[in-house]
């Protein structure tokens, strides 16, 4: 990667990192709510399925016992189907705290599929970063009795983990194409990305009752969240999604938004080669391992199905339409984060990377990718997924590009994302050219990842979390 004269990049000072480090740690402390994390303090008062398994990750290295503990909570509210779901209800918050609440998914908790409420969950999903996570406390995890108790917790995660990433395989999949389907913009994770504008206007909103938008008033610029038209989508989905009675086989038939979702699919990819990596551990049946690399192998396929040689990115595609979904996005990164590339594909998505239309563009306050490209129909800077960088996804690709043995480039991506961080906050996003935080502030990912990045590497911090309730040993280490 080339950092250009825009982009003063310096290196953090060791005590720059350390103070970084407890300030993460300060973060994760503040959200703590036992057994599992808020995603953020105010906006998001509930449990997140893939904030959750970054937080995790963050976690691992401060308190193996902890790290697993979120991880264990979130799948306590597993669905029957082997689902994780997106959200479980904190009946503690305040009704008016965040909308839609428990409340509004109550009736979710009537599919025979539910699991036991309250707390009450809701009836999507999120990105599968969940094995990564439980494999990320394993290696996290330092002393004999640490590694035990890691051990266990493996044990007791892998056929969870095996039953949720069968449930994305197949009934996620029915095509058997090696792509996940998913039903609402809010199952990417990336709510508002322009991935699902148009599939988003040829939807006929019904009738809604008014409702109101909690989230608006945790930011300090209604421009930061979605509008209120993709709000209105956004709940008319609810509402179909509802009516089929969160059952599978009645979405697939009626549902209008079903999307073939690259990044999410190439998450699961990723996911199941740490899943593979369990099963080991934990001495699966080879039955377990020849399914599990089946899964990996038809997802990589998939998503080589998916390639767009105009735009060199991975693209969606809306099941509906048939069609693929032509949008530059960070999701077009998806075969670099499901690895196991080509020579020649990993060289086309670099360039693609390092093009104006992503971490080449010389406006940009750091050499990190926009959530969107700024050369692109539908990217904005201020607004959640239409712009802005998000740490959690650099996080993503610093991974990726370490598996694909790309260590310059991961070693530049997370530097420059440490300085982000360091000049200003930990914030839910940035401001791609002025570097403004965005969203949330202390938003509890962004914490983690903070923390892998400075503890998870570092060959002091790589074995630094043990299973006592003692805090952050390793920030001494720095
Ligand atoms: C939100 O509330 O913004 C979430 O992304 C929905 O899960």
């Amino acid at each position: 990667m080339t950092i250009t004269k825009n982009h003063s990049v310096v290196d953090l000072a060791p005590d720059t990192k350390a103070h970084l480090a407890t300030q993460a740690a300060q973060v994760l402390r503040q959200n703590d709510m036992g057994s599992w994390t808020k995603a953020a303090p105010d906006l998001y008062p509930h449990q997140w399925s893939w904030d959750s398994a970054f937080i995790a990750i963050g976690l691992a290295h401060l308190d193996t016992r902890r790290a697993a503990k979120e991880l264990r909570t979130l799948f306590a509210h597993q669905w029957k189907t082997g689902k994780v779901p997106h959200i479980v209800f904190n009946p503690d918050a305040p009704p008016d705290s965040y909308f839609p609440g428990a409340a509004h998914w109550a009736c979710a908790a009537a599919s025979p599929d539910a699991p036991f409420s309250p707390p009450y969950t809701s009836c999507l999903c999120q990105p599968p970063v969940h094995a990564i996570a439980a494999h990320r406390i394993w290696e996290a995890a330092g002393d004999e009795g640490a590694r035990a108790e890691a051990h266990a917790f493996l044990h007791d995660i892998y056929p969870k983990l095996l039953t949720w990433h069968r449930y994305l395989a197949t009934v996620r999949d029915p095509e058997g194409s090696g792509l996940v389907t998913i039903y609402h913009p809010w199952e990417s994770g990336t709510d508002n990305s322009p991935r699902w504008d148009d599939a988003l206007a040829a939807i006929e909103v019904g009738r809604l009752a008014q409702y109101p938008r909690r989230d608006l008033g945790y930011v300090s610029d209604p421009a930061e969240r979605p509008t209120n038209a993709d709000y209105d989508r956004y709940l008319w989905l609810v509402k179909l999604i509802k009516r089929a009675s969160c059952n599978d086989a009645s979405i697939h038939e009626t549902h209008p938004f079903l999307m073939k979702d690259v990044l999410f699919s190439a998450i699961l990819v990723a996911a199941n080669d740490a899943l593979l990596e369990i099963a080991d551990l934990v001495g699966a049946p080879d039955g377990d391992r020849a399914l599990i690399a089946g899964w990996a192998e038809r997802g990589r396929k998939g998503l080589d199905a998916c390639w767009d040689a105009d735009l060199q990115l991975c693209l969606d595609q809306n099941v509906r339409t048939g069609r693929p979904i032509r949008s530059s996005t960070v999701a077009g990164f998806a075969p670099l984060i499901s690895g196991g590339l080509a020579e020649e594909r990993l060289k086309e998505l670099l360039q693609t990377f390092d093009s104006p239309d992503f971490t080449g563009n010389a406006r940009l306050r750091w050499p990190l990718p926009p959530s969107t490209s700024p050369e692109s129909r539908g990217f904005y800077p201020r607004s959640y997924w239409r712009g802005p960088v998000w740490p959690v996804a650099n996080w993503l690709v610093w991974r990726s590009l370490l598996r694909a043995a790309e260590l310059d480039r991961a070693a530049e991506i997370r530097r420059v994302s440490l300085d982000q961080i360091a000049e200003s906050s930990f914030a839910e996003y940035f401001e791609p050219f002025s570097g403004e935080p965005l969203g949330s502030p202390d938003q509890s990912w962004t914490a983690a990842v903070v923390l892998d990045w400075l503890l998870g590497e570092s060959p002091k911090g790589a074995r630094a979390g043990t299973f006592s309730t003692g805090r952050a040993t390793d920030l001494d280490l720095l």
